[in-house]
């Protein structure tokens, strides 16, 4: 088992539309663990460094538009396989794509409205979590429920 950590992105979108709490609780009911939370509006020179592997793509130019438009909220969850449990409690990055019951085929409808981010690899999770929360120390704190989630 390998517990991994992975950065979430509540686009603006989700903060928009009342959609966090919502977000959060699935993600939290899924059995991940919050180690880092926060609220900010993220610059154009950081949105371009954490989709730099998008630059020249057609939808790059509205993607960072999209994603410097209003406040997110940004997590750093921790669990076993963390990483994939989140893409597929997510689903596909096309909502009408994304199957009944994930994050963004419940709750989106649009590509370029798709509520939310998640790291796609653990390697790009450490880079986006140093990007975000690098000037931060993260808590490590033992939560009473893991040993009913966690076997
Ligand atoms: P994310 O990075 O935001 O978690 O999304 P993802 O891995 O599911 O998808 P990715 O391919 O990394 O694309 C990043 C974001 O760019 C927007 N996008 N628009 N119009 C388009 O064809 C298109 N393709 C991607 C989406 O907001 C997507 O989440
Ligand atoms: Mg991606």
């Amino acid at each position: 088992m390998a517990v991994e950590r992975t950065l979430v992105i509540l686009k603006p979108d989700a903060v928009q539309r009342g959609l966090s709490g919502e977000i959060i609780r699935r993600l939290e009911n899924r059995g991940l663990k919050i180690i880092g939370l926060d609220m900010r509006t993220i610059d154009r020179e950081v949105a371009a460094r954490h989709y730099g592997e998008h630059e020249g793509k057609p939808f790059y130019a509205g993607l960072i538009d999209y994603i410097t438009s209003g406040p997110v909220v940004l997590m750093v969850l921790e669990g076993p396989n963390a990483v994939s449990v989140t893409r597929s409690t997510m689903g596909k990055t096309n909502p009408v794509d994304a199957a009944p019951g994930t994050i963004r085929g419940d709750l989106g409808l649009m590509t370029g409205r798709n509520l939310i981010h998640g790291s796609d690899a653990p390697e790009s999770a450490e880079r986006e979590v140093a990007l975000f929360f690098g000037d931060r120390s993260l808590p490590t704190w033992q939560r009473d429920s893991d040993r009913w989630v966690l076997e």
